[in-house]
């Protein structure tokens, strides 16, 4: 096992990476503070590990919630189920709650956590590469509105996270892809050399070697604690993390949640953002064909659906959580590992990259 840790004082948390994991109560226990603990975890995920996490705690008598599965569930509705459940069980303020699942799972245990009775403990057990490499580390939880992506949330640490990496044994190959985007994205936006790893690497992923996974996980882990330590709340470098989200956002909400999955919404707007800085001329044609070749090769889609126009497109992006004063900023690339956000390009060039990058009809 390799432990990072996510420094933030004394919010500090461990990322603990292996293989077997889930066998292993004392990673689990060490960080439960009172008597009480709920594991969330969705109808796909409960019947592969729930018993595994559940043996560690049975003690507690753990209040289980087991959501549907799926980003259309990332809901104020279904988070409700969460506080029902909790409250039905007379739980208190020092039920540790434990996400057990994806980046839905982990978002919406993560943001019940922060608001039941104002703040209880929390425990991230990724399950799917994307959570594993991003969405467990850092604190963003929260739910979809209807008009955009995790738009009702808040920012609360976990108490560790801990990743068992043979989890992804049962995931599914197009999510597996899905959290490949994320790694990706790492090399693009601070990480030069890990960009050269992955070119010559990728086929081990696809494959699931599990050094290679472990190497990747590992580093992207690494990435973004370095990142969000700086950068806690987002006023500054943490930003850059969100490289293709102002144009992935627009996709999810504007096909319906749920029918692009998160990291290929993400993969499309990568190579937009990419495209969009070559026109600003800090990429060359030679370094966005290296951007698009390599999410090719991770299954993953290079243009946005073609059912989405370009005046839609606008209109989604202007629900954005990096609009400020009425201007959209974006995440750009000045060259390929070092990335910039900023408002200053004209919106014709942005336009130019909405109507070229989309699949043919
Ligand atoms: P997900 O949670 O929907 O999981 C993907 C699918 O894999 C689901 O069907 C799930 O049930 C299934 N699954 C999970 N673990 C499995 C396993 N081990 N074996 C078999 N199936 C398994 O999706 P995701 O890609 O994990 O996460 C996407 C979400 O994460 C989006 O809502 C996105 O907004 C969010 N996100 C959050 C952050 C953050 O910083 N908080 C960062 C990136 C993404
Ligand atoms: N996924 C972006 C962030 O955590 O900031």
């Amino acid at each position: 096992m390799k432990t990072l840790p996510l420094d933030l004082g004394d919010r500090s948390y461990p990322i603990c990476i292996g293989a077997g994991l889930l066998d292993r109560p004392e990673l689990l226990t060490r960080h439960i503070l009172g008597t009480r603990v709920a594991i969330v975890t969705n109808e796909t995920v409960a019947p592969l590990y729930l018993a595994r996490l559940r043996a560690h705690v049975a003690s507690l008598k753990p209040v289980e919630v087991v959501l549907p599965d799926g980003e259309q569930y990332k809901s104020l509705e279904v988070l409700n189920r969460i506080f029902d459940a909790l409250l039905a069980a007379h739980c208190d303020r020092r039920t540790t709650i434990i996400a057990l699942g994806g980046g839905v799972i982990g978002d919406m245990a993560g943001f019940a956590a922060a608001s039941y009775q104002r703040g209880v403990p929390f425990i991230q057990v990724p399950t799917t590469l994307l959570a594993q490499v991003d969405s467990s580390v850092g604190g963003k939880t929260g739910v979809n509105h209807p008009l955009g992506k995790n738009m009702i949330g808040a920012f609360y640490q976990p108490r560790a996270v801990i990743i068992d990496t043979d989890t992804l044994n049962t995931l599914p190959d197009r999510e597996l892809a899905s959290g490949l985007a994320e790694v990706i994205k790492y090399g693009l936006i601070r990480d030069p050399e890990f960009f050269t790893w992955l070119e010559v690497n990728l086929d081990k992923l696809l494959a699931r070697d599990p050094e290679a996974l472990a190497y990747a996980i590992h580093r992207s882990c690494r990435n973004k604690a370095e990142v969000v330590a700086a950068d806690e709340r987002e006023s500054g470098v943490r930003a850059t993390l969100n490289l293709g989200h102002s144009f992935g956002h627009a996709i999810e909400t504007g096909v319906g949640y749920g029918n692009w999955l998160h990291g290929e919404a993400i993969a499309a707007g990568m190579v937009m953002a990419s495209d969009l800085s070559r026109r600003l001329k800090w990429l060359s044609t030679a370094d966005v064909a290296r951007v698009e070749k390599l999410i090719r090769r991770a299954q993953l889609p290079v243009r946005a659906p073609s059912t989405l126009s370009t005046a839609r497109f606008l209109e989604l992006m202007a629900v954005d959580k990096k609009v400020l004063n009425g201007r959209l900023r974006l995440v750009l690339l000045k060259r390929l590992g070092e990335a910039v956000v900023t408002d200053d390009y004209p919106r014709a060039e942005l336009e130019g990259t909405l109507a070229s990058m989309r699949e043919a009809a």
